[in-house]
């Protein structure tokens, strides 16, 4: 029997997360692939996924399963944010123009997300399928530039992104973090894997 896509793509996570050695850190808002209840397998396979974000405070990350795969939301601290536009030079896709993994019109802006203070990517790194680390502390640090300015580190072949997910230039990783749908049903609940209104 061949994998659904849903399983082929969990499976590639679950590499990859031997890979980077450290996925699932920070805060986690439901369990993980290896304790999955029928409904969480449901989930997996493609429904979307809602998130409360009520508890998460500025600077802090937590992460959902969709697809099988890591939703990343992060809560950026104003000081994050204000850093996006400096570091635009550095990108190698600045506007998140590529096509590989088209932005949703709604977060086709700088801060790459509906709502600026929080950002929502898919945690895998564009170049083989790792799930890169938080690097959120700012400044010299190993693997990183003395004026790193905070964002994600894949520890695979080193490739950055910033704190909106964009890839650093002349990186392994061809593209910017994946914008997967999502929309706000509240202030604090999110629903991934889906943008349309019922
Ligand atoms: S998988 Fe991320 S840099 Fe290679």
């Amino acid at each position: 029997m061949s994998d659904s896509p849903a399983d082929s793509g969990k499976r590639t996570w679950l590499i990859a997360s031997g890979c980077a050695g450290v996925v699932g850190a920070g805060f986690t808002a439901v369990p993980f692939v290896g304790s999955f209840l029928p409904s969480e397998r449901a989930r997996a396979a493609g429904a979307p996924v809602e998130a409360d974000i009520s508890e998460l405070k500025p600077g802090e990350k937590m992460t959902v399963e969709w697809r099988g795969k890591p939703v990343w939301i992060v809560r950026r601290t104003p000081e994050q944010l204000a850093s996006l536009p400096k570091l635009d030079s550095q990108m190698a896709d600045p506007k998140s123009e590529r096509k590989a993994y088209p932005v949703p019109e709604y977060a086709n802006n700088e801060a790459r997300s509906i709502k600026p203070e929080y950002l929502v990517v898919v945690g895998i790194c564009s170049h083989l399928g790792c799930s890169p680390t938080d690097k959120f502390q700012t400044g010299a640090q190993p693997s990183l530039p003395d004026d790193w300015a905070g964002g994600f580190l894949c520890p695979c072949h080193g490739s950055t992104f910033d704190m909106a997910g964009r890839v650093y230039k002349n990186k392994p990783a061809p593209d910017n973090l994946e914008v997967p749908p999502h929309m706000y049903l509240s202030d604090t609940r999110l629903l991934i894997g889906e943008d349309k209104k019922a």
